[in-house]
C-alpha cells in the first residue's frame, strides 16, 4: 500500500507520546509507564521514565513462556574452528540464567559495570544477557583493540568484573587474548577485582591465582539467578566510540526505550517475524553486533545467528551464501565492505550457484557510505531488496532507511533513502540556518531524538552536551555531512569531524594521532582517511620530523605502523606514514587537513584563502603523485 510510509513518519512526529506509546505495548512490563516522554531536563530526554523491566526477560524468558521454548534462539557457526553450535530459547534461558548466577555469587549487581572483551562466540551473547538479567551494565570492547585501548575503557567505567576468552581466531591466526587483556589491567588505575576467562582449546590461558577464574568451573557451582526489574532510564550497556580524541566516548543505552525501539526496528524496519531465521555479520564489540545480533532478534523471537568467520577466506567468497542456505536466512545485514570483499574474489559471483538462497529476501548495509558499483553489483546479483540504511552507535538504530516493514519506498542509490519515523533529519550550515533541498551541510537531528538513542556519556553529562547538543540549540550533531534532495531523500556524504570509517568500523584519527606523537623523532603530524576502494577509507599518516633526525624514513615509518598496530590494534588498518617537511597550514596555525585529503583523494580541492604557505601544498601534492595517489580529477 502507497502512502504506508508517510502516514508513519507522521504520526511519529505529530504524536510521538502516542506513537511510542503503542510501541511499548510490545515488550512486557513489571510497571507500564505511564511516563512516555519525559522532557523534564532539556537536553536530557528520556522515555518511559516510570516503566520497570528486565530486557534479558524480554529477550530470552517471555519466550519460553509464550511457547518458543524450543525454537532456536542462537546459531554459533565458526568456520574458524570448524564448531556449529544451537541453542533454543530453552538451553539460552538455562545458560544466561547459569552465568547470572555465577557474576552475582561474585557480588555483581544492579548497576556494577561488567567490561566483555571476547571473540565472537556464544559466551559472549551470554554473558550480555547475563548483565541484563541482573541489571549490571556491560560493556563490550572489540576483541581487534590494543591493551592500551581496553585499559582506557576499563579506567572509564571501572568494572567490578572483566569477562573474557583465552583466544580468538582471525581466519588461521590464533589471537591470544589473554596476555592483552593482563596487560590492560596492569595499565590500568581501576583494577577489576575478579576475571572469568572461557578456555578455548586452541590456546589455553595461564590463569592468576585469585584473580582469574575458569568460566565452566564457576558457571557448573552455580545457582541460576532470577530477572531483576530496572526501570526504564537504567543503564543496560555502556558502548565506547570513536571521537576526535584519543579518548573514546562510553555511549550510554537505557533499558526501556532500547526495548521498546528495538523490537519496534524489527518488524517495521527490517520486515521479519518472530521465528525467521536474522544474520547481522558483524561483531558483538560494535554497535550492530549489540542491536541486531543480540537484542533486537531476541526480543523479537527470532533465531539470530552468531558467525565467527569473514566473508572471504573463510574457507572462500561462497561463505555468506553457504551460511544463508545452511540456516534458512531470511535477512542479511552487513557492510558494504564484506560486499567488496566478496566481489574481489568472486566478481562474477560463480560460487553463488552453489547454494539454495530461495528463502533469502532482504540484504540490509549500513556502517559506512554504500557506494553506487556496490550497490548495483549485489543487486543484480542477489535479486532481492539491497537496503542501505545510516546510524551510528549513538542511535543504536537506524537514523535514514527505507523502512521494509511498512513501506518499500523506491530507491535511489548511493541515498539510504528517508528518516525513520521519530527522526526530524535536517542539513544546517555551520551557522545553524536550515539549507534548502540539494545543498551540502551538517546532518542534524531536531530534539528529542526517538526511545533507543543514546541518554548521555557516560558518567560525563557535559561531554554529552559538547559532543552533541551544543553546536545547534535544540538539535542532536550527527559529525555527518550530507543533504536532502527535493524529494526528501537523504544522502550522507562523510564525516565533517576527525572519525573515519576503516572496513566498517569507525575509528578516531586524532586518537591516531596522539599515539604517534610520542615517537622520539616525530616533530608533528596528521592523519588523515584516505579513500580506499576496498575498505571505504584507509588511514595515512603524514609526519614532519624533528630538526637534526638523520635516520632512515622507512624504518621511522614502520616503527610507528607497529606503534598503532600495539597502542589501537590491528583494526586500525594503519599501514602507511608519509614523512614531509611541513604540514600546510592555517596563518592560525590550523593544519589543513580536508584539502590533504581532497588532494590523496584526487579529488578537485582549492587552496584557502587563509592558508599560511601556499608551497607547502605544492611539496605534499609532489610527495602524494611519488607514492602513487590519483592525480585530480
Ligand atoms: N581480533 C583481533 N584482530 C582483529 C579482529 C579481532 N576481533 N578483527 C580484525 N582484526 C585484525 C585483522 O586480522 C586484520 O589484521 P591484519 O592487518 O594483520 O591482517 C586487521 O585487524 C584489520 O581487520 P579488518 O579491517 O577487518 O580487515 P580484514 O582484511 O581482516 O577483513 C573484511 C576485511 C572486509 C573482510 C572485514 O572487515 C569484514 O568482514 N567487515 C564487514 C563486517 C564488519 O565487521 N562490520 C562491522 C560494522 S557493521
Ligand atoms: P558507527 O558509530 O561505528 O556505527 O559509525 C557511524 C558512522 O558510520 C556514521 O556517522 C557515518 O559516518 C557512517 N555510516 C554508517 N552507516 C552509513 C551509511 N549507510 N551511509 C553512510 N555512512 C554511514
Amino acid at each position: 500500500m502507497t502512502g504506508e510510509y508517510k502516514k508513519a513518519y507522521d504520526e511519529s512526529i505529530n504524536n510521538p507520546e502516542l506513537f511510542w506509546k503503542t510501541a511499548a505495548e510490545e515488550i512486557d512490563w513489571y510497571k507500564k509507564p505511564t511516563i512516555i516522554l519525559d522532557a523534564s531536563n532539556k537536553p536530557f530526554y528520556r522515555w518511559f521514565t516510570d516503566g520497570e523491566l528486565n530486557t534479558c526477560y524480554n529477550a530470552v524468558d517471555r519466550h519460553v513462556e509464550n511457547g518458543r521454548a524450543d525454537q532456536l534462539a542462537l546459531i554459533y557457526d565458526s568456520p574458524v574452528t570448524g564448531k556449529k553450535e544451537k541453542y533454543t530459547y530453552g538451553e539460552l534461558l538455562s545458560r544466561v540464567a547459569e552465568f547470572a548466577g555465577a557474576l552475582s555469587s561474585l557480588g555483581v549487581q544492579k548497576g556494577d559495570r561488567v567490561i566483555i572483551y571476547m571473540p565472537m562466540i556464544p559466551q559472549a551473547a551470554i554473558s550480555m544477557l547475563a548483565c541484563a538479567r541482573l541489571g549490571a551494565i556491560h560493556s563490550v570492547v572489540f576483541g581487534g583493540f590494543a591493551p592500551h585501548e581496553l585499559a582506557v575503557r576499563i579506567d572509564d567505567a571501572k568494572p567490578k568484573v572483566i569477562v573474557s576468552a583465552s583466544c580468538g581466531i582471525e581466519v588461521k591466526r590464533v589471537i591470544k587474548y589473554k596476555p592483552l587483556l593482563d596487560k590492560a589491567i596492569e595499565l590500568s588505575k581501576n583494577k577489576p577485582e575478579k576475571t572469568i576467562i572461557f578456555q578455548r582449546e586452541e590456546a589455553e590461558a595461564e590463569m592468576i591465582e585469585g584473580r582469574d577464574l575458569d568460566w565452566s568451573e564457576l558457571a557448573r557451582k552455580s545457582r541460576p539467578a532470577d530477572c531483576v526489574p530496572v526501570k526504564s532510564t537504567d543503564p543496560l550497556y555502556i558502548l565506547y566510540t570513536s571521537g576526535t580524541t584519543g579518548m573514546p566516548k562510553g555511549v550510554v543505552r537505557d533499558n526501556g526505550g532500547h526495548a521498546v525501539a528495538l523490537k519496534w526496528s524489527m518488524k517495521n524496519v527490517y520486515d521479519v517475524d518472530p521465528g525467521d531465521v536474522y544474520w547481522a555479520a558483524s561483531d558483538v564489540g560494535w554497535v550492530v553486533g549489540h542491536s541486531y545480533i543480540i537484542y533486537a532478534p531476541l526480543l523479537h523471537g527470532c533465531t539470530t545467528v552468531l558467525y565467527e568467520g569473514k566473508p572471504v577466506r573463510t574457507p572462500d567468497a561462497g561463505a555468506f551464501w553457504r551460511v544463508i542456505s545452511e540456516y534458512g536466512v531470511k535477512a542479511l545485514f552487513t557492510a558494504p565492505t564484506a560486499f567488496r570483499a566478496i566481489k574481489k574474489e568472486d566478481p562474477k559471483g560463480k560460487l553463488l550457484g552453489d547454494y539454495d538462497l530461495s528463502g533469502f529476501k532482504y540484504l540490509y548495509l549500513a556502517g559506512e557510505r554504500l557506494d553506487p558499483d556496490t550497490y548495483d553489483w549485489a543487486t543484480d546479483l542477489l535479486k532481492i531488496p539491497v537496503i542501505d540504511h545510516w546510524w551510528q552507535t549513538e542511535t543504536g538504530w537506524a537514523i535514514v532507511a527505507n523502512c521494509m516493514g511498512i513501506e518499500q519506498l523506491e530507491v535511489k542509490a548511493g541515498s539510504p533513502t528517508k528518516p525513520a519515523p521519530g527522526y526530524q533529519v535536517e542539513i544546517l550550515d555551520s551557522k545553524g540556518q536550515n539549507l534548502p533541498a540539494g545543498e551540502e551541510g551538517i546532518v542534524a537531528i531536531k530534539l528529542p531524538l526517538p526511545p533507543g538513542t543514546l541518554t548521555t556519556i557516560w558518567e560525563n553529562d557535559g561531554k554529552f552536551e559538547k559532543s552533541y547538543t551544543e553546536m545547534f540549540k535544540g538539535y542532536y550533531f550527527t559529525g555527518d555531512g550530507g543533504f536532502i534532495d527535493e524529494d526528501g531523500y537523504v544522502y550522507i556524504m562523510g564525516r565533517v569531524d576527525d572519525v573515519i570509517n576503516v572496513a566498517g568500523h569507525r575509528l578516531s584519527t586524532g586518537g591516531m594521532e596522539e599515539v604517534i606523537a610520542t615517537h622520539p623523532d616525530v616533530a608533528e603530524c596528521a592523519v588523515l582517511g584516505v579513500a580506499d576502494s576496498f575498505k571505504g577509507q584507509l588511514p595515512v599518516g603524514f609526519v614532519v620530523l624533528k630538526d637534526g633526525v638523520n635516520r632512515d624514513n622507512d624504518e621511522i615509518v614502520s616503527e610507528l605502523v607497529g606503534m598503532i598496530r600495539s597502542e589501537i590494534g590491528a583494526v586500525a588498518s594503519f599501514k602507511k606514514a608519509i614523512v614531509v617537511e611541513r604540514l600546510p597550514k592555517t596563518r592560525s596555525g590550523k593544519i589543513l587537513r580536508g584539502t590533504i585529503r581532497d588532494m590523496a583523494d584526487g579529488k578537485d580541492y582549492k587552496i584557502p584563502s587563509t592558508i599560511d604557505d601556499p608551497d607547502t601544498l605544492k611539496e605534499i601534492e609532489e610527495h602524494l603523485r611519488r607514492e602513487g595517489y590519483p592525480e585530480k580529477d
